[in-house]
C-alpha cells in the first residue's frame, strides 16, 4: 500500500473507520491531518469496542506509529480520555505522536461554537459544537494557542490570559453568555499539558522519514469532500480541509509523496447538519435507508438525512481529491429496494448540469436526473468477491464506476471488518 490517502467522498460518515481499520493493520504509520473531535469512529478489535475521535485507529495495532498532525485541532481533555480508555484496555499509547504546531481547543471555543450557532437562529450551520470552527478562526487570526505553547507554562499562561480577556468580551458583550474562568482553565490545562508533553514533537519530520524509508503510511481523512472549507458546500462546511490536499498542509508533507488516494463513499448518500442535498429522500425509502443503515451520527447521535447515490457528487470527489479508487460501502443497505436510482446530472431551467456547482445557491431549483437500476433481494452480507454478488448488484457497481470514471476497488457489505472485499 506504500503511501495511501483515505478521504471521505461525500458529506462525511461514509464508513471511513472500517476501511481505515482494515488498512491500518498493514500500516507502519497512520496520520490524521485535519479536523478534531467532530470526527468519530467506532472500532471493534479483539471483542473490545473503542470510540476514537482524535487518535488514529492504528493505535490498536502493535507497531503502528500514530500521528496527530499540525492541521488537527486538539481538545486535550478528549484526547486524554481516549488515551486513558486505550491504556485501560492494555493498549500501548507511547506510539502516539502529536505535532507541536497543532492548535488547542479551549473552553471559550466550545462556548463560542454554541453561542454563535444559537445567534444564527434558523440560519445555523448545524455544527457538532465541539469548538472546531472557533479554534480554526483563532488559527487564521493568529492568536491561536498551539501544543508547543501549551507545554510551556509561562507562555501558555500569558497567551491564555490575553485570549480569555478577548473572548470573554465577545461571549458576554456580544452574545450575553457566561464568561470563562481564567483560573480554572489555567489549572485544568496545566494538568493536561503535563500529561501530553511527552507525546509532543515535530511530526512532519517523522512522516517524511517514514515515507523516505519505504514504510507503509496511511493518511486518515475525517469528514468528506463536500464539507471542505474551500471547495465544499460553503457555508455548510467544516473549518478544515477534508480533501486530499489537506494532508499536505495538515501533516507537513509535499503532494508528490502521496501515491494513492482512495475515496470512501456509501452506496447511497447521507448528510448531517444543514445545507442543500439534491437527492434527499423524504419518503419511506429514505426512512428505510436510515433504519437499515443505522444512519445516526456517532458524535451527536443526530438522525442523518438520507438519499440516493449522487454521481455528480462522486465525480466532484474524484476531481478535487485526484482519487485513484473508490471504496463503496454499505451495499447491503440497498438490498430489498426494488428500483434503485442514481443521480447522473441535475436539471435546471431546461439545462443539464453535470459538474457540482461551485455556488450552492445554484442548487436551488435543480432537479436530479436519475438513471434507474433493478435492485436485488438476495442477502449480500456474506459476499467475499464480486462473484458472490447478485447480477443486479454487480450491474449497479459497474454502472457507478462508468458514471464517475473511477474504479471501485473495495466493496462493503456489512458493518464488520470482515464484510469487505477488494476488487
Ligand atoms: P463542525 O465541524 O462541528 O464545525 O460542523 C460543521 C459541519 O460539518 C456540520 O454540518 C457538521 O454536521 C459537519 N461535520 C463535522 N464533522 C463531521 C463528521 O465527522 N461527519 C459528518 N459531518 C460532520
Amino acid at each position: 500500500m506504500a503511501v495511501t490517502a483515505l478521504v471521505g467522498a461525500q458529506w462525511g460518515d461514509e464508513g471511513k473507520g472500517k476501511v481505515i481499520d482494515i488498512l491500518a493493520q498493514k500500516s507502519d504509520m497512520v496520520v490524521r491531518a485535519q479536523g478534531g473531535n467532530n470526527a468519530g469512529h467506532t472500532v471493534v478489535a479483539n471483542g473490545v469496542t473503542y470510540k476514537l475521535r482524535l487518535i488514529p485507529s492504528g493505535i490498536l495495532y502493535k507497531g503502528a506509529v500514530c500521528v496527530v498532525g499540525n492541521g488537527v485541532v486538539i481538545d486535550p481533555a478528549v484526547i486524554l480520555s481516549e488515551m486513558d480508555a486505550l491504556k485501560d484496555s492494555g493498549v500501548d499509547v507511547s506510539r502516539l505522536k502529536i505535532d507541536a504546531r497543532a492548535h488547542v481547543i479551549l473552553p471559550y471555543h466550545l462556548a463560542l461554537d454554541e453561542l454563535s450557532e444559537k445567534a444564527r437562529g434558523a440560519g445555523d450551520i448545524g455544527t457538532t459544537k465541539r469548538g472546531i470552527g472557533p479554534c480554526y478562526m483563532d488559527k487564521a487570526e493568529r492568536i491561536g494557542i498551539r501544543m508547543c505553547d501549551l507545554i510551556k507554562p509561562a507562555v501558555f499562561e500569558e497567551k491564555l490570559k490575553r485570549n480569555v480577556e478577548i473572548k470573554n468580551n465577545i461571549i458576554t458583550k456580544i452574545y450575553g453568555g457566561e464568561p470563562i474562568s481564567f483560573e480554572k482553565t489555567l489549572a485544568d490545562y496545566k494538568q493536561y499539558a503535563q500529561k501530553l508533553a511527552p507525546y509532543v514533537c515535530d511530526t512532519s519530520v517523522l512522516v517524511f522519514n517514514a515515507i523516505k524509508s519505504g514504510k507503509n503510511v496511511l493518511f486518515e481523512g475525517a469528514q468528506g469532500a463536500l464539507l471542505d472549507l474551500d471547495v465544499g458546500t460553503y457555508p455548510y462546511v467544516t473549518s478544515s480541509h477534508p480533501v486530499s490536499g489537506g494532508f499536505c498542509v495538515g501533516a507537513g508533507v509535499g503532494p508528490t509523496l502521496i501515491k494513492e488516494c482512495l475515496g470512501i463513499a456509501k452506496a447511497y448518500t447521507t448528510r448531517v447538519g444543514k445545507g442543500p442535498f439534491p437527492t434527499e429522500l423524504d419518503d419511506e425509502i429514505g426512512e428505510r435507508i436510515r433504519t437499515v443503515g443505522a444512519e445516526f451520527g456517532t458524535v451527536t447521535g443526530r438522525p442523518r438525512r438520507c438519499g440516493w447515490l449522487d454521481a455528480v457528487i462522486l465525480r466532484f470527489a474524484v476531481r478535487v481529491n485526484g482519487l485513484t479508487g473508490i471504496a463503496l460501502n454499505k451495499l447491503d443497505t440497498l438490498t430489498g429496494i426494488s428500483k434503485l436510482k442514481v443521480c447522473v446530472a441535475y436539471k435546471k431551467d431546461g439545462a443539464q448540469i453535470c459538474d457540482f456547482p461551485s455556488d450552492i445557491s445554484e442548487l436551488e431549483g435543480c432537479e436530479p436526473v436519475y438513471e434507474e437500476f433493478d435492485g436485488w433481494t438476495e442477502d449480500v452480507t456474506g459476499a467475499k468477491s464480486l462473484n458472490d454478488l447478485p447480477a443486479n448488484a454487480v450491474k449497479y457497481l459497474r454502472a457507478v464506476e462508468k458514471l464517475i470514471d473511477c474504479p471501485i476497488k473495495m466493496v462493503g457489505v456489512g458493518p464488520d471488518r470482515t464484510q469487505n472485499f477488494e476488487i
